[in-house]
């Protein structure tokens, strides 16, 4: 189990699961895993479709799993994908992700080698609108 101060279970884990993409038409493989705040992790690939405004992003799969358990809490994640620019999370997932955290969530950015770069939410996404916007 990953912690904040050892990401490498989850930085794995991301990589890992860039071999599960459904990616034929980008042929970008991405593979995201993150922590729940209950401890648990879960992973999530990019599923393109031929329809390709239907495909969607490895996060969004990662969160899916997430609240399917039953958690709704994002605690620390990973992303991961090939090539030298840093496959940051995109602007959609962004928003995703704040869904379920807020500013100071950790995201950490792979290659397939490894960990490339630490960042923040809210630094990915900052004066963001979020759930407590509507309370
Ligand atoms: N992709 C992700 O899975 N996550 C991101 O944050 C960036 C983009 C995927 C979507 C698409 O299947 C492929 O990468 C190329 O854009």
């Amino acid at each position: 189990m990953a912690d904040k101060a050892d990401p490498q279970a989850l930085v794995e884990a991301a990589i890992a699961a860039m071999d599960k993409a459904y990616a034929p038409y980008s042929n970008f493989p991405v593979g995201a895993a993150l922590r729940g705040s209950g401890g648990g992790l879960y992973v999530g690939c990019n599923v393109e479709n031929a329809a390709y405004p239907q495909g969607w992003c490895a996060e969004t799969s990662a969160i899916a799993a997430m609240v399917m358990d039953g958690e709704q809490r994002i605690a620390e994640i990973a992303v991961a994908g090939r090539g030298e620019a840093l496959v940051t999370p995109c602007g959609g997932c962004r928003q995703r992700l704040r869904e379920f955290a807020r500013d100071d969530l950790v995201v950490h950015i792979c290659g397939p080698e490894g960990l490339r770069k630490t960042v923040t939410l809210g630094e990915l996404l900052p004066w963001s609108f979020g759930p407590e916007n509507l309370t």
